[in-house]
């Protein structure tokens, strides 16, 4: 079947508003938050700029997904998809490329977060071989 879609790197600013407003309307699996403000944006992309792709159609950005590397494991954020085109590959195509592009730098291992009461979303990782770590997250606010 040929993809209705297309899978390319995020370009800044000009998809900076498509892709804000699809993380505030992805419902409650997606938490903004001021590291998605843009200056924090273009720090990100000063780091790993190819790591940031996005999915596109005539419509315009249908998802997202912002990978990282940090020389020993990969992270995946903000992997999201537009309600209206679920259910149809994108979030497994996006998935499938940073994990390409993470292997393609040497990647061996890589981690995502998610809030334990997103179950579609445990589903979609678990169907794709991801598998819950037993570990407890701290994080710390830093600036
Ligand atoms: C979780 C999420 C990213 C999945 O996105 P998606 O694009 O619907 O995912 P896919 O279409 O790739 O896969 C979903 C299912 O659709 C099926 N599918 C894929 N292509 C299809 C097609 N052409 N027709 C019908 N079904 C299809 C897949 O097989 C998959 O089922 P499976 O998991 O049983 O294998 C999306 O629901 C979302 O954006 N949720 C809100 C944000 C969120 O919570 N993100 C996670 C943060 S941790």
């Amino acid at each position: 079947m040929v993809p209705t879609f297309h899978l390319r790197e995020f370009r800044f600013p000009q998809d900076y508003d498509s892709v804000f407003s699809l993380w505030q309307t992805a419902g409650e699996g997606i938490h903004v938050a001021r590291s998605d403000m843009p200056e924090e944006i273009e720090k990100k992309l000063a780091r790993d700029p190819d790591l940031f792709l996005v999915a596109e159609n005539e419509s315009g950005i249908i998802g997202t997904i912002i990978g990282g590397f940090d020389g020993r494991r990969g992270m995946m954020y903000h992997l999201a998809v537009s309600s209206k085109y679920r259910q149809k590959g994108v979030a497994s195509a996006l998935v499938t490329e940073l994990e390409t592009r993470l292997k393609g730098k040497g990647c061996m291992r890589m981690y995502l977060l998610v809030y334990p009461e997103n179950r579609p979303a445990i589903d979609f990782y678990e169907k794709r071989n991801y598998k819950k770590m037993n570990v407890d997250v701290y994080g710390k606010d830093l600036l």
